[in-house]
Order: C-alpha cells, then sequence, then structure tokens
C-alpha cells in the first residue's frame, strides 16, 4: 500500500482524473480531486447570479459555499449543502467559468486550506492519498513523497476532452473542445496566484503517445521505489 501523498499535476486532458483515480485505487489509497473543489466554488458562484469575472464578489461568496468531496476513488462525490452535484460541475459553462473564479486568491486560501485537512484525515486513516490538481506539488503538498507532472501534447487533450464529453452524453464540436481546453490552460498558466507549473522535482510523464494503463504501469513503479 502507498505511504504518502503522490502529487499529480498538470493541464486538462492529460488522463489526470484516470489515473490518479486508478493509481488510488490500485495502491489501497485515498484519492483527491482538488479541481472538483474549484468547480463546486464556481457552481455555486454561477447559481448565486455572480459574475465569475467579479473577484471581489466571488471572493465574498466563497466563504459562505457549503462543498464537500468524496475521498474514495471509487465513488469520487462532490456536493453543495449535501446534494450530490458531481455531473453539474463538469459542463460547459462551469469549464468556461471555473479559471477566474480559481485566479481569486481568496478562494484559493479556503479551498488550499480545506485540502490540507482531508490530506491529513485521509493519511491518519489509510496512510496515503493521491491528490489531483494545478497546484498540489508546488503549493498543497510541496513535501509530497512524489510528484507527477502529466503532460500531453494539445491534440491529444483536445480529443480526451471530447471523447469524455461524448462518454457522457454531452454534446461538443471537436474545435470547441480544443478552444476551450486550451483557453483554460493559458489562463491557469499565466495567473498570479498558485499558476500551473511542474514542481522542481516533479517527474514529467507525457502521456500523448502511451494509453492508461501504460502510464499507470509506469507509476505504479515509481510509486512503489518511493514509497
Ligand atoms: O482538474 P479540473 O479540470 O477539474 O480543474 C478545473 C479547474 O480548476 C482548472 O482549470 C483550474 O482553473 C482549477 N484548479 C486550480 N487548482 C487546482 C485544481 C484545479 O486552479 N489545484
Amino acid at each position: 500500500a502507498l505511504r504518502g501523498v503522490v502529487a499529480m499535476d498538470g493541464p486538462s486532458g492529460t488522463g489526470k482524473t484516470t489515473v490518479a483515480r486508478t493509481l488510488a485505487s490500485r495502491l489501497g489509497a485515498g484519492y483527491l480531486d482538488t479541481g472538483a473543489m474549484y468547480r463546486l466554488v464556481t457552481l455555486a458562484v454561477l447559481r448565486a447570479g455572480i459574475d465569475p469575472t467579479d473577484a471581489a464578489a466571488v471572493a465574498g461568496h466563497a466563504g459562505t459555499v457549503e462543498l464537500d468531496v468524496g475521498t474514495d476513488p471509487a465513488r469520487p462525490a462532490a456536493l453543495l449543502a449535501g446534494a450530490e452535484l458531481a455531473a453539474e460541475i463538469r459542463t460547459e459553462e462551469v469549464n468556461r467559468a471555473v479559471s477566474p473564479v480559481s485566479a481569486v486568491p481568496e478562494v484559493r486560501e479556503l479551498l488550499v486550506a480545506r485540502q490540507r485537512e482531508i490530506i491529513e484525515r485521509v493519511l491518519a486513516a489509510t496512510g496515503g492519498i493521491v491528490v489531483e490538481g494545478r497546484d498540489i506539488g508546488t503549493v498543497v503538498a510541496p513535501d509530497a513523497g512524489l510528484k507527477i507532472y502529466l503532460t500531453a501534447s494539445a491534440e491529444v487533450r483536445a480529443e480526451r476532452r471530447g471523447a469524455q464529453d461524448a462518454a457522457a452524453g454531452r454534446a461538443s464540436a471537436p474545435d470547441d473542445t480544443r478552444a476551450s481546453v486550451e483557453r483554460r490552460d493559458r489562463l491557469d498558466s499565466t495567473r498570479a496566484a498558485s499558476p500551473l507549473r511542474p514542481a522542481e522535482d516533479a517527474v514529467p510523464v507525457d502521456t500523448s503517445e502511451l494509453n492508461i494503463d501504460q502510464v499507470i504501469i509506469a507509476l505504479s513503479e515509481l510509486a512503489c521505489r518511493r514509497g
């Protein structure tokens, strides 16, 4: 079983979620999807009728959001005030609004504190956790025993996002998907507060030419060697 934290960062469409969940299951570890937390705050902001680009209004509302996420890799729950919203947080409307909301320093401060609490709790209970996001290796868990930075070409990432949408029954045009993925990564990488970037000690893994099984095998070996 995994001991400690595996930090899994990278842009969208790299297979991060599938890889992180599968790895956590294989290693008998917990799983934390920090992106789901930023998506829940974004959905709450939209439902409150707040403009997601109004940083002051978003900062003011963030503290009132009652969000919760599960840490079982087999059932990654995402809740607002007790209501399960795992599908609702993955719409194109949330995709468009999540980067400006995540760029608000007060939102990050709140969520990073929650993430550290969850990590501590899961480590105490099971001894290991795989945490995925954009700033896990750099900010949330800088002492993680293993840091992975997943990448993939823009074509492959757009293709994977399109396949995910299709599998979930969401209609999407390939050009729009690619533009949406690239726009979000540009915003996430250029924001002032904890931009998306690899930690200095992260192991880069390019998944463009690899299938999920190949990525999992490579990462399980790394985790066992470090763990
Ligand atoms: O991983 P996912 O695509 O669900 O993340 C959604 C968005 O949440 C990202 O595009 C980014 O704006 C934000 N995010 C973040 N920091 C994290 C995880 C996600 O800013 N650790």
